[in-house]
Parts: structure tokens; sequence; C-alpha cells
């Protein structure tokens, strides 16, 4: 959960009198449009980090398992006393709950003001402008196929920050059958090119230096519009456009992931070396039920040319356990893959049954305590071979991008996003040294400046 903050010096009494408080459950898309929200919202709010003092709070929300579900129902439960005591305090709920379960949300928390799905946030002026004027509650959680992701003008605010995310398209057309995001975020639809080589000209004026790009499947870019560019076109277009820059994307599906964007690791300077790549089981016929597209042997293949075009690449993933039917057998799948590829990191979850996917409607489920054996064993094997992958760092040097300073350290992060602790001073933040890798700890590094 993290909460937006504006720097107060930049902050005009005048023209933003009231306060906005905004908080933000799920994925990095999640982020960017909470970003997006606030700085639509910037002429009538100024933002504040406490809830309490806020005359409008926006929750945005995630409902891609039950746990990130039950984190906006606590959290209601408090604001619910924030409006007892501020009867005029406005709340909205926007992201993928609110566009799951709509009007449903009335009913379980009355007191809020709004709901809104992903595509209404580009709407948030009107909505909160209607409210103002002493307007009825509502809802906003059409979801319109051939929405057009509209462009937004001003710069996002990025003040003194170095890593940026731009989301580059919305939605899924792939129906995994766990997944709740395309019946949440709608169908797939890609941003022009122009309105990102914009974006990204205007972070990288106000000083970012690392890019990623995000979309729930990225290698899809522009495949249902013909005529623009597609994934490996648009890296290029960014690539020549932004020489100095790093550039990353998530998430990759890999059954997407074709030669030509392989290439481009080995190719264009700015892409850096670094794929999340997400695999969800080792087993083939859990594969086939999660409708992934791709077998065991096919994923392998990829992460194989992925090392023979750049032996250095650091391969992360995504990892259920306990997806209906998996048997210990296909969890020792799942595991020996673990040992095959040899990622640096991966996120693994419990399967959790989403409403309205295929899967919950799927026999033979695993009982709670099995999945969280099997996570328990998966992250063990997991936190050894990630260290081990780490310790291929040690006693070499490398080049690292500074991020950020605190208490006399420096946090910087390697091409293939290794993140590096050691000693240094502020004024390096921005800028890219030469670190020595002394050592390797769990999920990050720990080096000393080579001047
Ligand atoms: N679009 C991305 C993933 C987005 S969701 C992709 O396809 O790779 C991020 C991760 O959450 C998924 O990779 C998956 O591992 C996990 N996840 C999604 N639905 C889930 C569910 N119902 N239960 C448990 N984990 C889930
Ligand atoms: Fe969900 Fe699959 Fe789409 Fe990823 S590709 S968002 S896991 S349906
Ligand atoms: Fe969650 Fe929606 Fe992202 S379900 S993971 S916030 S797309």
């Amino acid at each position: 959960m993290k909460s937006l903050v504006r720097e107060k010096d930049e902050i005009s009494e005048k023209s933003a009198p009231r306060r906005l408080h905004i908080v933000t459950f799920g994925c990095q898309m999640n982020e960017y449009d909470s970003q997006r929200m606030a700085q639509m919202l910037m002429g009538r709010y100024c933002l504040t980090p406490f809830p309490e003092e806020a005359d409008l709070i926006i929750v945005n929300t995630c409902s891609i398992r039950e746990k990130a579900e039950h984190k906006l129902y606590s959290l209601l439960g408090r604001l619910k006393g924030l409006k007892k005591r501020n009867p005029a305090l406005k709340i909205g709920v926007a992201g993928c709950v609110a566009q799951q379960l709509g009007e449903m949300l009335f009913v379980k928390a009355p007191y809020v003001d709004f709901v809104m799905g992903p595509q209404g946030l580009y709407d948030i002026v009107n909505i909160v402008k209607g409210l103002d004027e002493g307007g009825e509650r509502l809802v906003r959680v059409d979801l319109d196929n051939d929405f057009d992701i509209p462009h937004v003008e001003a710069p996002l605010p990025k003040k003194g920050e170095v890593r940026a995310f731009v989301t580059i398209m919305q939605g899924c057309d792939n129906f995994c059958t766990y997944c709740i995001v395309p019946f949440v975020r709608g169908r797939e639809i890609s941003r022009p090119s122009e309105d990102i080589l914009r974006e990204i000209g205007s972070l990288v004026d106000q000083g970012v230096r690392d890019i990623t790009l995000l979309g729930q499947n990225v290698n899809s870019y522009g495949k249902k519009s013909p005529k623009g560019v597609d994934f490996p076109g648009l890296l290029k277009e960014i690539d020549s456009a932004f020489p100095d820059i790093r550039l990353r994307f998530t998430t990759s599906h890999p059954k997407d992931l074709s030669n030509e964007l392989i290439e481009c690791f080995g190719r264009l300077e700015t892409l850096c070396e670094h794929l999340h790549l997400p695999v969800q089981s080792g087993s083939d016929k859990i594969l086939k039920r999660m409708n992934r597209r791709y077998s065991r042997a096919q994923y392998l293949q990829k992460v194989e040319k992925l090392r023979s075009v750049c032996p250095d690449i650091t391969i992360t993933t995504d990892l259920i356990v306990g997806f209906p039917g998996e048997t210990e057998e296909d969890f020792r799948q799942t595991m020996s893959l673990l040992e095959e590829v040899r990622f640096d990191q991966a996120f693994a979850f419990k399967y959790s049954e989403r409403p309205g996917t295929a899967a919950a409607r799927f026999q033979e489920k695993v009982p709670e305590d099995v999945k969280s054996r099997r996570l328990t064993e998966l992250l063990k094997i997991q936190n050894r071979i990630g260290l081990e992958q780490y310790r291929r760092f040690e006693n070499r040097i490398c080049e690292v991008l500074v991020e950020s300073f605190r208490d006399s350290g420096i946090t910087a992060r390697t091409r293939g996003n290794h993140v590096v602790n050691m000693e240094g001073a502020g004024g390096l933040v921005g800028q890219l040294i030469n670190v020595y890798i002394e050592r390797a700890c769990h999920h990050s590094l720990i080096g000393r400046i080579v001047h």
C-alpha cells in the first residue's frame, strides 16, 4: 500500500485549497493510474499523506487475489469513522474491485460517494466536480472495448525520481483460467506510439533515466492495429529517440516472446538485460488447465535462446501453487523447473479463487494447508537459488544507476535490475557509477564505489 505525496513547496494554496489522499493497492499499472488521477485533479486539490485531513479520499483497488480485495474492506471500515467525524468528506473507490463489484460496493459501504472502474479515471475531474456541485453518488463501470486511452498533456509528477513507469497498453485478451484481469480491465488496447514517446520525452526532461514500459502482456503491443508499430518496433523507436536511458518492460507472456524480441536484448543499447517472464507452473498438465498456451519445453527453449543472445540476462518469474488439480507430482515439476532455469527472483502465490473465472468452476481443489506447505517449500528452494544467482556478481565491477540516498548510504540498480547498497553521497543520485560488488544478500547486493 502506498500513498502519493507531492512536495509542499509545489502546491499553490490559492489554486488548490482542498486536500486529496490516494491509497493504492495492486500492480504498477495501478500506481501509474493513481499518479494520473492525482495529476488530473491537481488544479482542484493538493495531495496530503494524512487521510484524516483530506476532503477527498480515493482508494485505487486490486482484485487479483482474495487477500488484495480484503485489504479494501478493512480500509473502508476505517474510512467510515473518518466520514462520521467529517460528513463533508468524499470517498471514491477506483480500480479493479470497483469494476468487479460496481453498485454492490454501496451495499457493503453505503458511505462511499463514487465507484469507478479503471477506464473511468480519465473522467475523474467531471466526477469530482459533479459531487462538489451537490450531485448524487455515482457508479462508472462501463467497459468499452474500443476505448481510446486519452492523451493527458501535463507531465506526470516525478520530481527528483530517477525511475518511472509508462503504461503502453491496457487490458488483456488472454483469459488464463485463474485470472480476473481480463474481466476487470477489459480488452487489450495499445496506446499510440507518439503518445508514449512524448511521455517518455517529458520524463527524460525531468531527469528520469530508467523507464519501465507497462502492460499485462506487452509482447502483443500494437497487434490489433496492423498499421502501427509492434512491440519490437516500439522498443527500436524508443531506443533511437532516447539513447541515454535504461529501458525495461513488464510483463511478457512467454507464448508471445518472439525471436525478434529476444534479439532486441542483444541489439538495443538501452534495453536492459532483465526480463520478467511468468511461468506459473512447471507441469504441462497444469499449464494446459491454466490456458497458458505454452509447454514446459517451449518455456525452457525461450530461456535458452535468451541466454544465448544475452548470457548474463536476469530472468525473474511468477508462480502459482495449489491450482485446482495440482498433484504432488505436478508440484515436483514446478520445483524441478526452478532448479533447471535458476531464476534470480520468483514471486510465488497460493492459488486464490476469483469469482467468474473458468478455474472457479474446476474440480479437485487443493486444500489450504497443502497450498501453504507447497509455498513454503518452494520459497525455501528459490531463496537458495536466488542467493546463488546473486553471488555471480561478487568480486565483479558493475555499472549502476544511483536512485536514492538515505543515512549516508546510496541505493542503486544494475542493468540487470539488482539493487545495490553502498556508502556514498546524495549528490550521486541520477548518475551512473562503477561499483565493486563485495557481497550478495537475499534480493540485494552490497558494493563499494570504484574511483
Ligand atoms: N499479466 C501478467 C500477470 C499479471 S497478475 C502475466 O500474465 O504474466 C500477476 C501474477 O499474479 C500472475 O503472474 C500470477 O502469478 C498471479 N495471479 C494471478 N491471478 C491469480 C490467482 N487467481 N491466484 C493466485 N495468483 C494469481
Ligand atoms: Fe491474467 Fe493471463 Fe492476462 Fe496475465 S496474461 S493478465 S495472467 S489473463
Ligand atoms: Fe490488481 Fe488490477 Fe493490477 S487486479 S494486479 S490492480 S490489473
